[in-house]
């Protein structure tokens, strides 16, 4: 391995700390980076175009997505550490429990409804809704299919916010983003309880990657 790809001890992304807030793209709010500007590969995460307007009452759906990208971003992190598999499965059915299922409900419930079951965007993200719960309850080929899960998890919230969502709210009608908004209220995202935070490099400990 040369040289330059090694993360030196010196340069091991730390614990969580303080850094200067920044615009999501994503959810399209000031928030700090939870992960430690080394940790996060920001050029996939936010991007630096200007952040899509997004209605208030899809707002608490897209900071839903934030966290999907951040999962994304944590099963990478793991892979690359070469964690054990069956570690980051355990976070990944955590978090398709709490947040990612109940998150795929709301949106067949309550938004793709604006746009009709016909709809070819909707048929696009009911199949990958299909598709990616496969992939978090498979039970073999562990690693193969959280690979696949970063990969497609990301696509399939990009193409939301980027497609499905904008779609939405030239669609919906006023009534409808009231419905949204009062049936649908974001879980608080917090995983300070999860113990096996497997995406940290803890500092000073030299990893090569
Ligand atoms: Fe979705
Ligand atoms: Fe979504």
């Amino acid at each position: 391995m040369e040289e330059k790809d090694q993360i030196k001890p010196t340069e091991a992304a730390s614990e969580v700390r303080k850094e200067p807030v920044k615009l999501c793209n994503i959810c399209g709010e000031l928030r700090n980076n939870p992960l430690g500007k080394k940790n996060l590969d920001e050029k996939r995460i936010m991007e630096k175009k200007k952040p899509i307007k997004r209605n208030e009452a899809l707002k608490p759906l897209s900071r839903e997505h934030h966290h999907g990208l951040l999962l994304c971003w944590k099963i990478r992190q793991g892979i690359k550490m070469q964690v054990e598999p069956k570690r980051i499965k355990s976070y990944t059915d955590w978090f398709k429990n709490k947040y990612l299922y109940p998150h795929f409900e709301a949106e067949e419930k309550f938004v793709f409804p604006v746009l009709g079951d016909e709809n070819p965007f909707v048929k696009k993200a009911l199949a990958e809704h299909r598709r990616l719960k496969r992939l978090f309850d498979q039970q073999s080929e562990i690693l193969k299919a959280l690979s696949l899960i970063e990969e497609e998890l990301e696509k399939h919230i990009r193409f939301e916010e980027r497609v499905v969502f904008n779609e939405v709210q030239q669609a919906a009608t006023p009534g409808q983003f009231e419905e949204i908004e009062k049936k649908h209220h974001a879980i608080a995202f917090s995983d300070d309880t999860w113990d096996d935070k497997f995406w940290i490099i803890k500092r000073g400990v030299k990893t090569e990657v």
